[in-house]
């Protein structure tokens, strides 16, 4: 009897422990699962959001996929979410037509606009091209809105670092938050200049916000360098292994804004003779592929080891296209009469392989880099750059057409839309509002 009793008591036993435990298991099961599916539902208008990660990484933007890989390396993200996220790319999407649409700024009313991209003042005739805005496929962005993105920047301090194109994108920010102010005055140009192709440093500041948005000419991010062979000539070089020196200016700001792109694709650079340079090391000959690699390597080092990620919010904003035909940049290439975007994206190009080194390099830093990968809503604009529209007056024979920068109000407003959304996102982390 006693083994008896024994043993069904030892199978009670069994048998209420398989039950707790399978109890423990669908309670586990259900909040693990609630957990990633929450953030989701309470973001509906913007899905793909990530949970905030425990750990206090600073919140992911949903286009970013290897940021995402990221997070989840830290253990703090599932693969669940990351579906939900994958499935709503900010950047991939089409432009669509709105001919109610208002620019963020009207044509010709800001004076920040350089020269170079204000085809309106340059007398381009059309308007089609401003009456389109981008839309992702699997989600909604917010539209931008400058006094609200104002007051997320109150105190603070954005960086554009890179090279015409930032300048480009730079412009467009400014003035896009500029037009939301009742008293145009209230903003201005530190130094007070009216251009800015010139300087390497230019800052705008919104005196009522205290904020400021300043541009930091780096072309290449590392450093352009001057080398004295043994016959004491001196030539040019682009030093791989050094960063480029402005970064005193900007490693403490609150937001930073880098890219690198067209200029590895001109002519000394591209060609890779005798330019690329590490330590006291001229290579005679270096492809371009490695030498950007290399170059975004430095990069990628200095901000590992010099921004603190809890303070500055480090964006790369990815390849711009360009749409010359016939010919490139210096040789008679054109865009001009393009008054309509691709809408068949068969015929967009390759995603570029300096984006895909971009990528790879960045999947290996520590620092969490929000990548602004415009590329693909950049290559369906061949309507939107300036052209013949690059200077006042006709060009005269033998002038160059822009078919690499956009014409301001443009296609980088739609950048800073969703710059602006990301920051809308991560209200918690940046917002007072
Ligand atoms: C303005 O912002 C800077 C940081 O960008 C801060 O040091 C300063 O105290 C702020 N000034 C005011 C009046 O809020
Ligand atoms: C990083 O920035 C945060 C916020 O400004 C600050 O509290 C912290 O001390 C900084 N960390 C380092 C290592 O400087
Ligand atoms: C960036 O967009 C391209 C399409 O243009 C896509 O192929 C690529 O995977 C995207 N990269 C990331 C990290 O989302």
């Amino acid at each position: 009897m006693d083994t008896l009793s024994n043993l069904s008591e030892s199978k009670t036993h069994y048998f209420f422990t398989i039950i707790f435990t399978l109890i423990l298991l669908i309670f586990f099961f259900f909040f693990s699962a609630s957990d990633d599916t929450s953030p989701a539902i309470s973001y509906r208008s913007l899905p793909g959001h990530l949970p905030s990660p425990p750990n206090r990484l600073p919140p992911v933007f949903p286009g970013a996929r290897f940021a995402s890989k990221l997070v989840s390396r830290n253990g703090a993200n599932s693969g669940r979410a990351e579906e939900k996220m994958d499935s709503c790319d900010v950047f991939d999407g089409r432009w669509v037509v709105d001919q109610d649409l208002d620019p963020f700024y009207k044509q010709g009313s800001c004076p920040f606009v350089d020269d170079a991209f204000n085809c309106f003042k340059n007398g381009r005739p059309d308007s089609d091209y401003l009456k389109l805005k981008w839309k992702p496929h699997a989600c909604e962005i917010p539209r931008f809105n400058g006094l609200k993105m104002l007051k997320m920047l109150r105190g603070k301090r954005m960086v554009f670092v890179g090279d015409s194109l930032n300048r480009n994108m730079w412009e467009s920010l400014v003035c896009s938050l500029r037009a939301s102010l009742v008293d145009k005055t209230r903003v201005f140009e530190v130094s007070d200049r009216r251009q800015f192709r010139s300087q390497g440093f230019y800052s705008f500041k919104f005196k009522d916000f205290n904020c400021s948005i300043d541009f930091i000419k780096s072309p290449f991010l590392v450093q352009e360098w001057k080398f004295s062979d043994k016959a004491g000539t001196r030539r040019e070089t682009l030093r791989l292994d050094m960063m480029e020196g402005s970064y005193d200016k900007y490693y403490d700001a609150d937001f930073i804004v880098f890219n690198t792109g067209h200029w590895w694709t001109h002519q000394k650079t591209f060609k890779g003779k005798n330019y690329f340079q590490e330590g006291d090391h001229i290579y005679t000959k270096l492809e371009v592929a490695e030498a950007y690699k290399r170059a975004l390597s430095t990069w990628a080092r200095w901000v590992d080891s010099n921004i603190n990620s809890t303070r500055t919010t480090v964006f790369f904003r990815g390849y711009s296209a360009s749409h010359f035909k016939g010919g490139q940049w210096n040789s008679g290439g054109s865009c001009d009469g393009e008054t309509k975007p691709i809408t068949n994206e068969a015929h967009l190009a390759p995603y570029p392989w300096m984006m895909r080194v971009l990528e790879s390099v960045l999947s290996q830093m520590k620092t969490k880099v929000i990548y602004l990968n415009i590329t693909k809503m950049t290559d369906y604009r061949k309507d939107g750059h300036p052209s013949v529209f690059r200077q006042a007056g006709s060009m005269g024979r033998g002038g160059f057409q822009d078919c690499s920068h956009w014409c301001l109000p443009g296609v980088p407003d739609y950048w800073n839309e969703v710059l602006y959304a990301v920051l809308v996102k991560n209200q918690r982390k940046f917002g007072r509002d």
